[in-house]
């Protein structure tokens, strides 16, 4: 279902046919809500997030390419997700069959504005799949159109705001022993130290080479979100805490309570593509009840 979201911008809805949804805007082919079979909205997305271009979308999942983070010449993230995407309508074929899910193709071809900052041939397609059981899954296609030899490379995060009940009582498991990069500390490395990660403070860091399945217990609400991510070795982790938060003009005072940025990536190593080549990135998110996951 195609139609007008906030401020005018056009959203597309997925429906499931137990009562789950997901909502995508072409503008930055961002996912901004996504719904289980109660109508519980799952992902965060800020009371003063801004729905303007050229304003990114302040929750849900916006894409960071070709650059993730300020780690290069680029715009902090990249530029793909304000940039207005479009329905693909004749997507080329999947190896995974999409029957009984809703799903939605997009398509953003590198246009020539942005080829004077990022001068390569580059064509990014995004599938958003709703499953029965109210999965989201998100695939990434991105292939190198240079028709002249030019091979580029890049970051790539699905910088994804789930919505928890309390901060305090949060824990992050599957990335124990894990080296991280710590954003905080000029990005010098570290090693974790073999427990659930918790949070007491600001935390940015990107773990490396993390295993496929990462889990985020919310306690209070007895959930858990399950993260399995394909052809992104990192995961970045993201808490702004209360002093960020308030540097934040998109962003309310005390919602850093009640958010967690979880983010399948791909940063250490940068993917290269040569012309003709396609790189595919995945992540799908799923809840079930805390005691089933970690079996308390
Ligand atoms: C995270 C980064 O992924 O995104 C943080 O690790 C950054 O350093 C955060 O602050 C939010 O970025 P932005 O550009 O959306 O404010």
């Amino acid at each position: 279902e195609h139609c007008k979201g906030i401020n005018g911008l056009d959203k597309v809805v997925l429906r499931e046919v137990r009562g789950c949804s997901a909502e995508v805007y072409l503008y930055g082919g961002q996912v901004t809500s996504w719904k289980n079979v109660h109508g519980e909205e799952l992902l965060f997305v800020s009371s003063k997030a801004n729905f303007k271009p050229p304003n990114a979308i302040r929750g849900g999942i916006p894409i960071c390419f070709p650059q993730f983070s300020n780690l290069g010449p680029l715009e902090q993230h990249g530029f793909v997700r304000n940039r207005l995407w479009s329905i693909d309508n004749d997507p080329p074929p999947f190896a995974t069959t999409s029957t009984n899910k809703a799903f939605v193709d997009l398509i953003l071809k590198h246009s020539e504005e942005d080829f004077k900052i990022w001068p390569y041939r580059c064509e990014f397609r995004l599938r958003v799949t709703l499953g029965p059981g109210g999965d989201l899954m998100l695939t990434s296609r991105i292939r190198n159109m240079s028709a002249d030899g030019k091979p580029f490379s890049f970051t790539f995060a699905y910088h994804t705001y789930f919505a928890v009940t309390d901060i305090s009582e949060v824990r992050v498991e599957g990335l124990e022993t894990l080296d991280y990069l710590d954003n905080l500390k000029n990005r010098e490395r570290f090693t974790e130290q073999g427990d659930a990660i918790v949070f007491e403070s600001e935390m940015d860091r990107i773990y490396l080479g993390t295993p496929t399945k990462i889990a985020i217990l919310d306690h209070e609400r007895k959930r858990t979100f399950v993260l399995r991510k394909d052809g992104l070795p990192d995961a970045v982790v993201w808490n702004p805490w209360d002093k960020k938060a308030k540097a934040m003009t998109d962003f309310g005072d005390e919602e850093y309570k009640h958010m967690l940025c979880v983010e399948a990536a791909c940063i250490e190593k940068p993917i290269t593509l040569k012309p003709g080549e396609e790189w595919r990135g995945r992540q799908e998110i799923s809840t079930v009840p805390s005691s089933y996951f970690s079996g308390q």
